[in-house]
């Protein structure tokens, strides 16, 4: 992961580099760095842990001179999160600097030749490393650009890289691969970054840098040539819409209550065009003239793979094509036979997630069609799916993901149904799904400030258990597993999803009073099976909290308390049932004091393996 930022211009560079690393924060936060030439010099500040305390650092200093930097906010794969590992990392001469994302793969090969020439190393990074490289090259090359394009060509591994040298002081280089990384076009100012928010106050006019790119920017120029033979390369700007204001707080405590929040939204954005609540069709024109795929394979990782697991019966039931739904980690390392006509779905809210962009050449090389479901607009993903059906849902800052789930959620029943437009015994279906679903951002907004209210008094009582359930059956399971996932990744309590009918087979070994399970349990087909689930908890004296629809008074077992949720039609349930364990998870961590939107350990946009 990690985020990088380059600056050359007219503005005081350091200030502002440190105000794109808190929007890159995302990204990684376990330490930062920035790095800048003032008076000639290169100048390198860094800090371990959150960016406050660089700034600490930087605010004793006196850095208002220089006006081209670069830098980095960390998030650990080489080394422990201390000072001397974060970035920018010099060459020992101290000649140049680098900011990195990624992984240099080969590095403790190239860091053995680089010590045998005499270079010698004060981090444990792959970074440093090639910030040696580069140095070395330097030695035998014409000019910066060559040395730093020879480096780059013996890197195996992944990466995006931006680099300083007082050689040449106003100009800040950068290259990708397989990392993403995007120029800001300005005004007598030009940026790269890891994201465009980094740099979105200052310019909307952006470059897509692709695999094998290097740009050269300086204040006034941006250039952008082959890895392979430096030949320079043609490439576009484009125009981002969205501003800064989607990606502000806009009132809220954190980032992912206001986006659980925005999920009534996300949900209009993304049938917008794409269903027809009149006429009760489905249209999504990016599916256009493609066939019904004979079987589909949805790949993904983390809340992107439970909304996969979530369509797989719905892909199923309503549009009758075989489907599966795999973690992208595991299918990239299996040699999986694809299907003549089997057509691959990578879901991915940041289309940067390494795994999943992983599978998804895979899937390419094996000749399937690909189709991409993303959130961000130019990402990785999106531009190497062969289709890309876009989420909508607006920029997604928390770590934790809440509303891109929705949107991707409301996308695959929306393909589902478009799909299934041919059936005729399922037309009456679509329109009761249709009709149920025009609904649902209303119903949602109706509800979520009950629901939040009723959260925070569960999590006071049940966040300081030792553990818990989250169970649920069918279209209710990938649910389950997503309510535990937040309530690990934001509270640390460790929590298990489980499917309601599997857990008697080892894990309801763990029940006892203080291990709560929180049961779905919807008014669907499944209802009874799930409760006689419940019985066996509940005759464990394990406490139990159903989520349920307001059709049913609770299951009326003893020790079984009900959250009463409006009822909803079939498969839309889940889009009341998801918000309402999001805000427990959220109430949980808010409860115990926990970093809710930057979570220990983790990072927003998963780019290394
Ligand atoms: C990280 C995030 C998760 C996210 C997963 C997949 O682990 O913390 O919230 O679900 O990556 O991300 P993607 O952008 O591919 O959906």
């Amino acid at each position: 992961m990690c985020g990088i930022i380059g600056y050359c211009g007219h503005r005081p560079a350091v200030p502002l580099i440190v105000e794109g690393l808190h929007r890159l924060e995302y990204r990684g936060y376990d330490s930062s760095g920035v790095c800048f030439v003032q008076n000639g010099e290169l100048k390198v500040v860094r800090a371990e842990g959150k960016l406050k305390l660089l700034e600490d650092k930087l605010a004793r200093m006196e850095v208002s001179l220089a006006t081209t930097g670069i830098g980095h906010t960390r998030w650990a794969t080489h080394g422990a999160p201390t000072e001397d590992n974060a970035h920018p990392h010099r060459s020992s001469e101290g000649d140049l600097a680098i900011v990195h994302n990624g992984i240099f793969e080969n590095y403790l090969e190239c860091k053995r030749d680089l010590q045998d020439k005499g270079f010698s190393f004060s981090s444990q990074t792959d970074t440093e490393v090639l910030a040696n490289l580069i140095a070395d090259e330097c030695r035998s090359a014409a000019s910066l650009l060559e040395a730093f394009a020879n480096a780059l060509k013996k890197a195996r591994g992944s990466y995006s890289v931006a680099m300083l040298s007082p050689r040449e002081p106003n100009v800040v280089y950068a290259a990708r691969h397989s990392c993403p990384l995007i120029l800001g076009v300005g005004a007598g100012e030009n940026f790269v970054a890891s994201d465009i928010p980094a740099f979105l106050p200052y310019t909307r006019e952006v470059v897509f840098l692709e695999d094998g790119e290097i740009a050269r920017i300086t204040p006034t120029s941006w250039e952008v040539f082959s890895l392979l033979d430096r030949a320079p390369l043609e490439k576009k700007t484009t125009r981002i819409e969205w501003d800064m204001q989607a990606a502000q707080k806009g009132g809220y405590k954190h980032f992912m209550l206001k986006e659980i929040f925005e999920q009534p939204q996300s949900i209009s954005d993304c049938m917008s065009g794409r269903a027809d609540f009149v006429n009760f069709s489905v249209n999504i024109a990016e599916l256009e003239g493609m066939e019904k795929p004979a079987r589909l394979r949805l790949i993904a990782c983390g809340t992107s793979y439970h909304a996969g697991l979530w369509a797989q019966s719905l892909l199923e039931g309503l549009a009758g094509i075989p489907a599966v739904a795999e973690i992208a980690s595991e299918f990239r390392y299996r040699n999986v036979p694809l299907e003549p006509g089997e057509v691959v779905l990578i879901i991915s809210q940041s289309g940067e997630t390494a795994d999943t962009m992983a599978a998804l050449r895979i899937a390419k090389e094996k000749g399937a069609k690909t189709i991409g479901i993303c959130n961000v607009v130019g990402s990785s993903i999106a531009r190497e799916a062969d289709t890309v059906i876009f989420t909508q849902a607006g920029p997604e800052i928390s770590v934790a993901s809440t509303k891109a789930m929705a949107a991707q959620m409301t996308v695959l029943l929306l393909m589902a149904l478009h799909w299934s437009k041919d059936e005729h015994p399922r037309r009456e279906e679509l329109r009761r799904i249709l009709t149920g679903l025009a609904d649902i951002p209303a119903a949602l907004r109706d509800i979520l400030p009950a629901l939040q209210s009723e959260a925070s008094k569960l999590a006071a009582r049940f966040a300081s258990c030792r553990g818990m359930f989250f169970l649920g059956r069918g279209q209710s399971y990938p649910l389950a597993l997503e309510g535990a996932l937040k309530v690990k990744e934001l509270s640390y309590i460790h929590a298990e999803g489980y499917a309601a009918g599997e857990m008697k087979h080892g894990p309801i070994a763990l029940i006892e009073p203080d291990f709560p399970s929180f049961v779905l349990l919807p008014n669907d087909g499944l209802y009874d099976k799930t409760r006689s689930n419940l019985e066996e908890v509940a005759a464990r004296k394990g406490p139990i909290v159903a989520l349920t629809c307001a059709g049913k008074s609770g299951p009326d077992i003893k020790g079984c308390e009900t959250w009463l949720l409006p009822e909803a039609y079939g498969p839309l349930n889940s889009f009341l049932m998801l918000p309402a364990l999001q805000l427990f998870s959220y109430e949980a961590a808010a409860f115990l004091g926990k970093d809710v939107d930057q979570p220990r350990n983790l990072a927003k946009s998963v780019t290394v393996e």
